[in-house]
C-alpha cells in the first residue's frame, strides 16, 4: 500500500509544481498579447487549470503525503518533514497569488516574476527536503 501512495504522491506533486510553475509563467508571457479577445481565451484556459486541475490534484499530494508521514512515522523521526511543510504553506500562498494574478487583466511584469521565481524556488527546495531528508 505504501508504494501505491509513494507513487501516487509523486506523480501528484509533479502536476503541483509543474502546474503552478506553468501557470506562473503563462501570466508572463500574457502581457505581451494585444488584443482583450486573446487575453479573454487565455484567461479562460488558465481560470480553468486553476480550478480543476491545480486544486484536485493539490488534494491529492496533500491527502497522499499525510498518509505516507502517518505510516513512515516521518513526523517523529526528523525535522525535514516541517520545514518542507512550511515551504508548503509558502507554495500554497504563492498559488493563491497565481489565482489573483489570472483574473486581473494587466499588472508590471516585474509582479508576475515575482509569483514565478518563488514557486520554482519553493518547488526545488520540497523535493531536496523530501528525497535527501538532510536532517
Ligand atoms: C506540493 C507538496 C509536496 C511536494 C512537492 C512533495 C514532494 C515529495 C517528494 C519529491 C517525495 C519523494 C521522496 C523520495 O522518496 O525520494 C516526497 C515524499 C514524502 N512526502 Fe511529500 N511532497 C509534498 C507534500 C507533502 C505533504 C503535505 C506531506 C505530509 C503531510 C508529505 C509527506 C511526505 C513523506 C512522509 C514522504 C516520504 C515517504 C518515504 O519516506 O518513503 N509530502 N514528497
Amino acid at each position: 500500500m505504501k508504494n501505491f501512495f509513494l507513487t501516487l504522491h509523486l506523480i501528484s506533486m509533479c502536476l503541483v509544481v509543474g502546474t503552478l510553475f506553468l501557470q506562473s509563467l503563462s501570466v508572463v508571457i500574457r502581457l505581451r498579447l494585444k488584443t482583450r479577445e486573446e487575453l479573454a481565451g487565455v484567461q479562460f484556459v488558465q481560470r480553468r487549470i486553476h480550478k480543476f486541475i491545480y486544486y484536485p490534484i493539490l488534494a491529492v499530494t496533500l491527502l497522499s503525503g499525510l498518509y505516507l508521514a502517518i505510516h513512515t512515522g516521518a513526523f517523529s523521526k526528523g525535522s525535514w518533514l516541517y520545514v518542507k511543510l512550511f515551504l508548503l504553506l509558502l507554495l500554497i500562498v504563492f498559488g493563491i497569488l497565481n489565482g489573483k494574478q489570472i483574473e486581473k487583466d494587466v499588472f508590471p511584469k516585474k509582479y508576475a516574476m515575482m509569483v514565478h521565481i518563488p514557486i520554482f524556488l519553493i518547488g526545488a527546495g520540497m523535493i531536496y527536503l523530501a528525497t535527501l531528508k538532510p536532517f
